[in-house]
């Protein structure tokens, strides 16, 4: 019993059933969830209610505030564990996530560096992805937020890689001329890694793509010549392994060959599609990925880890540690004691204080086994195919884009223009959501507005797709008719 002087309950039995009832709530919420929807609009009281909310200086009741949190957050989330949630590129955690998670919080561990269990987690999860990518026992890695920031780290190290040891200290010139190259269908991350690392967004050009959504390697090569005539310095090449628009996976092989040849930095930028690896059937789609100097992923996405997780990994482990390393007297390290076991996680990316997500990630990994991931996966991309196949052969419905992995894009085409084309699938998916049917989300193909499955949830079934179909050829009728009227 704690003299009730810290942060301590002073009533430990009643904090306890509440901590249970709280646990047992957050499970029922995901055992029932398919009674529910993916989505419901907030009402205006309990936003106000959340809004209104002054600045809490006295304490209150934990029941009090689980109450609040029960009344006003819990019911009205952005659910992606529900199975006919489509949108974006959600994972949709799993059960053994919320005992790790409970169990991270419970542990509060720092895992910033410092020589604990909760560090060794993180390494050996770091070192099972090399295996799974074919990475050396010198590579290094990182668990990250997610693939922004895994991005943004493996552009910090190819920039430090391109510029020397110098340019921690005297930063980057736009004399220098630091050039990168991606494709159009990269992720924003990419670009904002730019602007943030200090190159700069236009730095980075935009490589046109082919009918399949890929870099047009040719166009690469192309652009890298021009470049280095206009003396540009070229210094790295991002590959998508997974577009998130459409999932289509560049092709990685030719990458690496080119940035082999002309002497660039590799990163992949894997967010979700590297993860194809775990599926036999479906690894040949990221061959090539083995050779990059730096993957960037989620363990958020189909690995389903409650958010957030994502990772990087570099093959120059040196490298990657002197692009970010750097000890303050504070900092220092020991060869025994609490600050023994160097190096620490803070010397391979810009944060000191981390979270110890490692353990979710761990926890997944080992209930799950990477195996059951990849019958997922390979079930979902099958589902997504089947699905393509039947919007193919409906005359109300266009295919936009080749369905590779799990993504699925496509209209409502009606025989209308373009532009009207755009307006009425941007209704038919506001009305899926707003009756709580489905969760889709929306991109543009080819400048055409295409309502976007993204066929990721472990929960979904084939009955799922065909409802959400269903639903999206009822309420185009729908809307057509009305329009009409
Ligand atoms: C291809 C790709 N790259 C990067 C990201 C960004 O990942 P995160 O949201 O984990 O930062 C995404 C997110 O969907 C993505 O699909």
């Amino acid at each position: 019993m704690s003299d009730g002087g810290g942060l301590d309950p002073q009533d430990w039995a009643a904090f306890r059933a509440l901590a249970h009832r709280a646990l047992d709530e957050t499970l029922d919420a995901v055992h029932d969830i398919r009674d529910g929807v993916p989505w419901k609009p907030i009402p205006a009281e309990v936003r106000a209610a959340i809004g209104d909310d002054p600045l809490p200086r006295a304490p209150s009741d934990p029941a009090d505030v689980y109450a609040a949190f029960a009344a006003h957050v819990a019911p009205y989330a952005v659910d992606n564990r529900h199975p006919r949630f489509f949108g974006w590129v959600h994972g949709a955690g799993t059960p053994a996530g919320i005992i790790a998670g409970m169990l991270a919080a419970g542990m509060n561990a720092n895992v910033g560096g410092r020589d604990h269990a909760a560090v060794e987690i993180e390494r050996r999860v770091i070192r099972w992805w090399c295996d799974v990518f074919g990475f050396p026992a010198t590579a290094s890695g990182i668990l990250t937020t997610g693939t922004s920031m895994a991005n943004l780290i493996g552009l910090l190290v190819a920039r430090r890689a391109a510029a020397g040891a110098g340019v921690r200290a005297g930063g980057i010139s736009a004399e220098a001329g630091l050039t990168g190259y991606t494709s159009t269908e990269a992720h924003g991350s990419v670009g904002r890694a730019f602007d943030v690392a200090g190159l700069g967004s236009a730095a980075l050009r935009a490589i046109p793509v082919d009918a399949n959504l890929r870099i047009d390697v040719d166009a690469l090569r192309a652009a890298i010549a021009a470049d280095r005539s206009a003396g540009k310095q070229p210094f790295i090449i991002i590959a998508t392994a997974g577009s998130a628009s459409t999932g289509a996976v560049d092709d990685l092989v030719a990458l690496a060959d080119c940035a082999r040849a002309e002497r660039l930095w590799f990163h992949v930028d894997g967010a979700f599609g590297a993860l194809a690896q775990l599926a036999p059937d479906l690894r040949r789609l990221v061959s090539g990925i083995e050779r990059a100097d730096s993957i960037a992923f989620d363990l958020h996405k189909w690995l389903h880890v409650p958010y957030d997780a994502g990772a990087v990994l570099v093959r120059d482990g040196a490298l990657h540690a002197a692009t970010f390393a750097d000890h303050a007297p504070y900092l220092a390290r020991t060869q025994r004691g609490t600050a023994a076991g160097e190096p620490w996680f803070t010397d391979f990316g810009p944060e000191l204080s981390r979270g110890f997500r490692a353990l979710s990630v761990w926890f997944t990994m080992k209930t799950y086994g990477l195996d059951r991931f990849g019958e997922l996966i390979a079930q979902q991309c099958a589902m997504a195919r089947a699905l393509g196949e039947r919007i193919a052969a409906t005359p109300q419905l266009e295919l936009l884009a080749p369905v590779t992995l799990n993504i699925v894009c496509f209209r409502y085409a009606a025989g209308l223009e373009d532009a009207a084309s755009d307006v009425l699938n941007g209704k038919i998916v506001i009305d899926l959501q707003e009756r709580g049917i489905a969760v889709p989300s929306t991109t543009r193909i080819n400048g055409k507005l295409a309502i976007r499955l993204n066929v990721m949830n472990h929960r979904t079934t084939a009955a799922d797709l065909d409802a959400t179909l269903d639903a999206v050829l009822a309420a185009g009728a729908g809307l057509l008719d009305r329009s009409s009227a």
